[in-house]
């Protein structure tokens, strides 16, 4: 089949087989990308006729238990899924200066040191001896990872890797007991990890060939180009055409591949959605970069389950997975001070416990000033109304101000309450019960609603200490839940 191009726009989809600086049909300027596209030189019949031996009986197809490898974490292999698959494509998607690079380098260490496999049975993530035996003959690779840099040159990746690579004076400590040090701490650069600073798409899959590495990671699929087309790199045409030979690359040989996509400032992982067909798994790296928090979010994952979330710190010497993330969360709370709820929330699919926090003053302009950070802001409106509507609180003229401690986000409405509880408790001046925990959604009439996986909230909440649940099981409407929390009735 020949190869040959056409100029899609990007805006509308208009096609073309020439170029057109406006779009003729939306009218868009600079917006028609080359995309190659193969064409038919034989009869259809002729080209089906040979897939038809690919026709089978879904129930003859052997099952087969994937070979995970271990990246070294085991925050990031639970979020895998259990590890990486063989020829499996995982996208890693965040803003700028979150810790992509960090957190891949210290996977390509860990990988090539080889001790992710090494961690034989003990470990239900890393792989066990027997199986890493069994694909080392299937694919006769060894632990080498391939690295490749189109963001930054060799000399930027060393230096960062010389950061990574822990000094012997113990440079990783641990403050508390919930983040975990590394098990097998990266003393020296490791022999088989390879650099490759270029962005030829067609020259880092020649020279993955060669090396058939364990693991090759691309940073970032933004600076790639396929040589065989003119548009610049990160545009649609290009980024599809990467992705496309990567994903032959890695199905054909089994690599697997992380590959690192930026998002863009309207959320988006630039160079669209086209990215997020073609790979297997997309990983959202979140946190503000005010805090050392990290979480590692599954959006997508055709190998494993999407509410998973993994929970990093990011310190001088690189990520450190955290453990035991409701405990860190709570780590600075002074206990009895009005304006502290603690909340029992869900992120990904695994609870975790988390403060909220109120503060309220008297306006001193006009209209009341409303800041939320944290949390949602409309649903902060509503609670704040039903807050003053049914359980008579006068907020009128107070500005409210909340917040979520450690610049955790918590998008679902079972923070409602605890929002609400707290605001209360700062209005009144009156502490919350230390081992109180709240979580459900307000309604605009001040009742309570249920919300899911009420059982795994509490079990993480009573692991943690906390025993008295506010919860719309117990407490029908916000101002009975109000006047249990602030006064015990
Ligand atoms: P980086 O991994 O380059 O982010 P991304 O690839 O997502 O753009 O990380 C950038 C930030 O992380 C940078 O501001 C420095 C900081 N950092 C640490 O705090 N500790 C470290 O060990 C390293 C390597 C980086
Ligand atoms: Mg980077």
């Amino acid at each position: 089949m020949k190869q040959h191009s056409e100029y899609i726009c990007q805006q509308c989809g208009y096609k073309s087989a020439s170029f057109y600086g406006k779009c003729p049909q939306c009218g868009e300027w600079n917006s028609l990308v080359e995309t190659s596209v193969s064409t038919e030189t034989q009869g259809q019949r002729d080209i089906g006729t040979k897939y038809i031996e690919s026709l089978v009986k879904l129930a003859e197809v052997k099952s087969q238990k994937a070979n995970r490898m271990s990246t070294g974490f085991g925050e990031f292999d639970r979020v895998l899924g259990g590890g990486v698959v063989p020829g499996e494509i995982v996208l890693i998607s965040g803003d700028p200066g979150i810790g992509k690079s960090t957190l891949l380098l210290q996977a390509a260490m860990a990988v090539a040191k080889g001790t992710t496999g090494s961690k034989g049975t003990t470990s239900t993530t890393g792989m066990s001896k027997k199986t890493r035996d069994t694909r080392d003959t299937l694919t006769t690779r060894d632990t080498s990872v391939l690295y490749v840099t189109g963001e930054e040159s060799a000399q930027q990746v060393k230096i960062r890797a010389d950061r990574l690579v822990s000094r012997p004076s113990g440079n990783q400590d641990i403050r508390t007991s919930g983040k975990k040090k590394p098990e097998n701490l990266i003393t020296r650069l490791p022999d088989n990890l390879f650099i490759l600073p270029i962005t030829s798409v067609e020259g880092i899959v020649a020279a993955s060939e060669k090396i058939a590495p364990a693991l090759l990671i691309i940073d970032s699929i933004q600076t790639l180009t396929s040589e065989r087309l003119s548009g610049s790199a990160g545009s649609v045409g290009q980024v599809r055409e990467c992705a496309g030979i990567l994903q032959r690359h890695a199905k054909q040989t089994h690599t697997p591949i992380f590959v690192v996509g930026h998002v863009t400032k309207e959320g988006n992982i630039a160079g669209p959605k086209v990215l997020e067909h073609v790979v297997d798994a997309v990983l959202n790296l979140e946190g503000d970069g005010m805090h050392a928090y990290r979480l590692l979010r599954s959006v997508k994952n055709r190998f494993g389950s999407t509410f998973e979330v993994g929970v990093f710190e990011m310190t001088d010497g690189g990520m450190l997975e955290v453990l035991n993330p409701s405990e860190i969360f709570l780590a600075q709370r002074i206990a009895k001070r009005p304006g502290s709820a603690i909340c029992a929330t869900i992120a990904g699919g695994r609870p975790l416990i988390c403060e909220v926090q109120a503060l309220s003053t008297s306006t001193i302009f006009g209209v009341p000033t409303r800041r939320v950070t944290g949390l949602d802001f409309s649903r902060m409106q509503i609670v704040i109304a039903a807050l003053s509507r049914a359980a008579s609180l006068s907020l009128s003229s107070l500005d409210v101000y909340l917040n979520v401690a450690g610049g955790l986000k918590i998008d679902e409405p079972a923070a409602d309450l605890a929002a609400a509880l707290a605001i209360a408790s700062a209005v009144q001046g009156v502490a919350i019960a230390e081992e109180a925990c709240a979580f459900g959604e307000v309604g605009l009439l001040g009742e309570l609603r249920p919300v899911s996986y009420a059982k795994n909230r509490i079990e993480e909440a009573k692991r943690i200490g906390f025993g008295d649940f506010i919860t719309p099981e117990r407490f029908k409407t916000l101002e009975e839940a109000v006047s249990y929390a602030l006064h015990g009735e």
